[in-house]
């Protein structure tokens, strides 16, 4: 097991060295500078440096999920992506410390795959509406009522609910998740609405719980309808209501919206999830345009440059697990590792 004493880095702000470092971070601000504009750049640049710094010193990785802001994104993630992708590169890491930048539920995940590393989450409260949505005693009940149907959970859950399912899923793979188990009744929890997504492309009797994203439920089919134009693709996370869902043009997790793009063959695309991705997209592909209604998820906004800099500097906030709990749901975790990714449209 690694363990870490803070040294005396000193937490407060980095020292701003204005010319210095606007000249030696040039490159980075022509790639970002449709989404940053140059007044927040040069408050942004003084941590930037200090956080690239800090992660070679502490032997640090960042990942940082597809919604965080662009300044975290495009200049300080080591490695980003959905959170499939996140729990993949986590269990595969070989860095002393993870620097998860996202929600509470991926930096616990990142844990259970990691006990004998450090794992921060730089703010504590960044948490989920899905995962506070379910607790183990309503796992227990479902299981007394539904005797013998495995339970599958989405990631955006707790470590205990966790280690009460018999697998884990993401977006990437929920519906090869539940056809991979052999009965014919499946508990799926806690997403309404992607269960619902789900049931509709399996035989397999799904029990839903009433779950729901409050960043994705906000968006409408009818608003969908308003903003369609022509020659427009509309790409819509699974979480949205299935209104929503029927008015899309593709559904799939945040990884599978930007291969989409990637494709190549969408020139206007109107993005159905939470609007950061957009932006972060956006730079990557300047050639397409993109019409978002902008949601923004609360708890993935908590994560800052400051933040992710003070923890890198004092080694906390760490995420630790119960060991009972982190073995039972780190065999739930790696039994959708061993699926792996397999999205279907
Ligand atoms: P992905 O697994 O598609 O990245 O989604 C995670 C999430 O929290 C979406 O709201
Ligand atoms: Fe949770 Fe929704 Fe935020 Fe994703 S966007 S982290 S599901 S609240």
């Amino acid at each position: 097991m690694h363990t870490f004493a803070p040294d005396k880095a000193s937490t407060d702000a980095p020292v701003e060295m204005g010319i210095a470092l606007e000249t030696q971070y040039a490159s980075l601000y022509e790639r970002v500078r449709a989404q940053i504009d140059p007044l927040d750049w040069s408050l942004h640049l003084p941590y930037i440096d200090a956080i690239r710094k800090l992660k070679s010193q502490r032997r640090a990785v960042v990942l940082a999920h597809n919604y965080q802001a662009p300044e975290i994104f495009h200049t300080v993630a080591d490695i980003a992506g959905d959170s499939l992708a996140l729990a993949q590169r986590a269990a595969a890491t070989e860095a002393d410390v993870i620097v998860l930048c996202g929600v509470h539920f991926m930096a616990e995940t990142a844990k259970i795959l990691n006990p004998g590393k450090v794992v921060l989450i730089p703010d504590a409260q960044a948490g989920c509406s899905l995962a506070s949505s379910i607790s183990v005693a309503d796992i227990r009940l479902l299981r007394e009522r539904y005797p013998g149907a495995p339970v599958v959970t989405y990631v955006n859950t707790s470590a205990a609910v966790k280690a009460e399912s018999d697998i884990c899923c993401t977006s990437a793979n929920a519906l090869a998740i539940v056809e991979s188990l052999p009965e014919d009744t499946v508990i799926f929890l806690p997403d309404r609405y992607l269960g619902r997504h789900v049931a509709r492309q399996t035989r397999k009797r799904l029990v839903l719980w009433e779950g729901r994203c409050e960043v994705h439920e906000r968006f409408s089919g009818e608003q969908i309808r308003a903003l369609r134009k022509p020659g427009m693709v509309v790409l819509a996370h699974p979480e949205c209501p299935p209104d929503v869902l029927d008015a899309a043009d593709f559904v799939g997790s945040t990884a599978a919206m930007g291969d989409a793009i990637r494709g190549g063959s969408i020139d206007h695309v109107l993005l159905i999830t939470e609007c950061s991705m957009a932006d972060n997209l956006a730079i990557e592909y300047p050639h397409v345009r993109f019409s978002r209604p902008c949601n923004l998820c609360p708890y993935m906004r908590r994560i800052t440059l400051p933040k992710i800099h003070r923890a890198l500097c004092e080694l906390a906030p760490a995420v630790e697990v119960d060991a009972d709990v982190a073995l039972r749901a780190r065999k739930a975790l790696q039994r959708m590792l061993a699926v792996g990714r397999r999205e279907v449209a």
